[in-house]
Parts: structure tokens; sequence; C-alpha cells
């Protein structure tokens, strides 16, 4: 197994967005392997249901964008979906990628990183995302994997159904521009960590939620300058489409001299 989100947290850590979306198919095994073998010390990925409740890895609600499928993710059942191609769209060498499945993710990645699932909420199905969150537990559960992941929503709401039904998990509360309430929401669901948008990522902020001993983990952060810049600030990693990038930051930070003058020659 890898290293557990308290020991991973003990320095700043690199998340591949949807595994190493700059140079992979997002949500793909390919994509994963590749931020592990990059560095990575975990990845985050989307969990959408099926039309037969199988939890699927992949962002859009439809299929168009990242397969050669059409329409809704719901509407469609496990095997039709597994026979998508899910990469051939990014770069005809990753032809036969398929959608992958929690499960399969979980059993694939788990001895080189954490993993951060976002369950994702559809208005349209909101009952879904609540079905989703049951069986992320569910997932979870069966490969012992509590130590190693990070559940994360923007929507409380299907945060509040996982809390209640495991109160042990590491929880993620997701925030884009408006983050009204967000502590209290993080308080009430004893979060591991704040993901906010780093574009609207407020310092007076940062420090509150770290007085909360919150983790801060901004998302997506793909410049270099940027990354070195949060870091700076105190966050604790950020989520990147590109966890060689986020490596050669971590370097550039690490290789700076600390900020107290260094010792006089003959002294001590
Ligand atoms: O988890 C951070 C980020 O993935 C949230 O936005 O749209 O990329 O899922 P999105
Ligand atoms: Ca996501």
């Amino acid at each position: 197994m890898g290293v557990a989100l308290e020991t991973l947290f003990g320095k700043p850590v690199i998340v591949g967005h949807r595994g190493f979306r700059a140079e992979y198919p997002e949500n793909t095994l390919a994509g994963f392997s590749a931020a592990a073998e990059a560095g990575a010390d975990m990845i985050e990925l989307d969990v959408r249901l099926s039309a037969d409740g199988h939890l699927m890895v992949i962002h859009d609600a439809q299929l168009d964008r990242t397969t050669d499928g059409k329409g809704f993710v719901k509407d469609q059942p496990f095997l039709q979906l597994k026979k998508l191609d899910a990469g051939f769209w990014f770069n005809p060498r990753f032809a036969r990628e398929r959608l992958p499945e929690l499960e399969e993710v979980l059993d694939g990645v788990l001895a080189r990183m954490a993993v951060n699932i976002e369950i994702k909420y559809d208005p349209e199905a909101p009952a879904m995302a609540f079905e989703a969150a049951d069986q992320v537990v569910a997932c979870i559960r069966k490969k012992q994997a509590e130590p190693f992941t990070l559940v994360s929503c923007f929507y409380g709401g299907v945060l509040r159904r996982v809390y209640q039904k495991a109160p042990d998990l590491h929880l993620g509360v997701l925030t884009y521009k408006n983050k009204k309430g967000f502590l209290n929401t993080c308080q009430e669901l004893k979060a591991f960590s704040w993901n906010p948008d780093y574009r609207y990522l407020d310092p007076d902020e940062l420090l509150a939620a770290k007085n909360e001993g919150l983790k801060v983990l901004p998302y997506t952060v793909n410049s270099r300058k940027d990354m070195k810049r949060l870091l700076d600030m105190g966050v604790d990693g950020f989520i990147t489409d590109d966890p060689v990038e986020g490596r050669a930051a971590m370097k550039d930070i690490n290789s700076q001299p600390p900020p107290w003058p260094s010792p006089v020659k003959g002294e001590g």
C-alpha cells in the first residue's frame, strides 16, 4: 500500500489532475500510471454513475468530449461504456484506452499513490450523486483504502452524505469563486482539506483554514510561477495537470536558501 495521507502531507504534495492531463488522456489508466512515474504523490479523478450503477471515472456528464461515444454517461449501461475509446481523441497512440471504473483505478495505483476522488454532482440527476457517494464509501471500504483516499465534492450535501455514512474518511471541500461558508462546511464535516480554485485563494482565508487545522490544496495550478507563489504562501500542495512541472517547482523551492541569515564563518 502507499503512504497514508497524514504522512504524505508532512511536506507539500503534488496531485496529478485527472492523472497527467497535460500529456495523457484525462482520467485514464495510462494517465494515472504516467502521473506516478512523473513523481505525483496523489492523483485526482472524477466519478459519476452509469445507468446501471457502476462508478465510472470521467469528468464530463456527457461522453462526447473525451470518448468516441455520445450522450450522457448516466443514460448508458456499464458494458456499453466499457466499449468506448477514451484515448484516441487525445492522441491516436492512446487508442483503446477505456473508461476506468473506480475500483480498477484503486487496484492499479494505491500501491504507488494516494487518490483524490471527486464525486461529480449533476443538478439534472441529483439522486445519482448521492448513490455515487454511497458507492464511493463502499468501494473505499472494500479496498481498505481509507488511509490513502480523499473524497472531494463541490456540493456540501454530497459530502454530508459521505460523512454520515463514514465519518472516518478524509473529506475535501471544493470551492470555486463563491466561498461563502466554506469554513463552516469544513468544520461541520471535520474535513481534511479545503480545495479552492487557486485564482480566488485569499491569504486571510488561507490563514483561517490553516488555523482550523485544514490542509489547503488549490487547483488547477499549471505554471511554475504560480506553483512557487502558492508554496510561498503556505499551501500544502497543489492539484496540477502537469506533475513534472510540479516536481520542478518543488525542487526550485527546496533549492532556495532558507530565509534566515547563514552563520558567519568562525561562529559556532
Ligand atoms: O478537484 C479539483 C478540480 O478537479 C475541480 O474541477 O472541473 O477539474 O473537476 P474540475
Ligand atoms: Ca475534478
